[in-house]
């Protein structure tokens, strides 16, 4: 809900704190696989990350590496989810591919823990996840049209949406979907009320898809790629938006994005995903000042404001693999330029580095060497900042 509160409301919602609570999200070890005509699509392979409440975390990678999926797991989302019971020691990924090959009853499969609260996402029953989604998490879709029927009238969608969680009037329902528009500054609520989406622009439906996830005053906000169609200014306009009723209202959020940039406004912590797993993960600042990844050096290398001799040297050459067949070792390795057998043969796992336990990243490469490299590229990185 986006109404201002009085105090004693205020009162009532606010959860008491207690020690240790902080954490609203944990997940570990997400894997999410896909049964397809060509085989068995590993999505997301082992991932692990968790959030705080009222923070926010950035998701960055290139298109395809499973950011997307991996969020819409967490949600029960994906296409005929199915569930499967472990036995003790088994290996995950292979009990995994074996159900999806052996049955016909579902065509995706996700394992792994996500604590939402202490609630496990990944097992709580399909009807608590529709109570939390759209409640307790909202979810701004990267496709606009998967949140906003064009047939349907903002209003009434905005008022559906309060209806479905809510024990509370129509009358009432309408009252906060005017002021929720108002929230998000669309001018002239409630008149605007009773449009259909595509009397709004781009910027605008933006705006909208944010009060509909924000209007049920949700402690988590997934936002995928939410800015990605918008011209520069109106991004801009977005984000400082969305800071601003994270503030307000203590939402925690994930941004999904392909962008660094976005992530370097909004972000406190970010989590960096080649091909279906975690390269890295650090506090927003570490991404930028120590980058400990190839992958993420090649990410800050093609940003574009990046004009010296650095982004030739930086770009990233060739294509993400497959995740229907994935290269053996680390999956970055065909592409890394720093790659050695080791590379060629072993998978790595996220590993906190020796001088910041909240800055993993996984690679092979020394620690001193990737130091080196870090300074390397961000003193080119700060040079061409202060250029622009
Ligand atoms: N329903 C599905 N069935 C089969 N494969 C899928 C399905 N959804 C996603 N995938 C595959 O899973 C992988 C990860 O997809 P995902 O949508 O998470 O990527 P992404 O990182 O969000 O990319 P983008 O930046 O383009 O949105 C891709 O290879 C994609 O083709
Ligand atoms: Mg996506």
């Amino acid at each position: 809900m986006i109404t201002d509160t009085g105090p004693a409301d205020q009162a009532a919602q606010e959860p008491a704190a207690s020690p240790g609570d902080e954490l609203l999200l944990d997940v570990r070890d997400l894997r999410t696989y896909f049964k397809t005509d060509d085989g068995i699509v590993k999505a997301v392979d082992g991932v692990s990350f968790s959030l705080e409440r009222g923070k926010t975390l950035g998701i960055v990678g290139e298109s395809g590496c499973g950011k997307s999926v991996t969020m819409l797991s967490i949600l029960g989302l994906n296409p005929k989810p199915g569930s499967i019971d472990l036995e003790e020691g088994a290996s995950r990924p292979d009990a995994m591919i074996r159900a999806l090959r052996e049955t016909s009853k579902f065509t995706s499969l996700s394992t792994g823990e996500a604590y939402f609260g202490s609630e496990d996402l990944l097992s709580v029953s399909r009807s608590r996840l529709r109570e939390i989604r759209g409640g307790e998490i909202a979810m701004i879709f990267q496709d606009p049209m998967t949140s906003l029927n064009p047939v349907i009238k903002i209003g009434d969608q905005l008022i559906e949406a309060v209806l479905l969680h809510n024990d509370v009037s129509k009358k009432e329902a309408r009252a906060r979907a005017v002021e929720a528009l108002a929230d998000v500054g669309i001018p002239r609520a409630e008149r605007r009320i009773d449009d259909y989406p595509h009397q709004f622009s781009g910027g605008m439906r933006q705006r909208v898809m944010i009060a509909m996830a924000l209007i049920n005053d949700p402690q988590l906000l997934i936002a995928d790629e939410p800015t990605t169609a918008l011209d520069v200014t109106t991004q801009a306009q977005i984000l400082s938006l969305m800071r601003k009723l994270q503030e307000d209202h203590g939402t925690a959020i994930v941004m999904i994005t392909h962008d660094l940039g976005v992530v370097a406004e909004v972000a406190d912590e970010v989590v960096v995903m080649y091909a279906a797993r975690a390269a890295e993960r650090a506090p927003v600042n570490s991404i930028y000042e120590q980058p400990m990844h190839p992958y993420t050096w090649g990410l800050l290398g093609s940003l574009p404001r990046l004009e010296t001799d650095v982004e030739r040297l930086m770009q990233i050459p060739g294509q993400p693999p497959s995740l229907l067949r994935p290269p053996p070792g680390c999956r970055f390795s065909p592409r890394c330029s720093y790659a050695f057998d080791r590379c060629r043969r072993e998978l790595p796992e996220l590993e906190p580095t020796t001088f910041d336990p909240t800055h993993s990243q996984a690679c092979f490469l020394d620690e001193e060497t990737k130091l080196g490299e870090a300074r390397r590229i961000v003193r080119a990185f700060a040079v061409d900042e202060g250029a622009a």
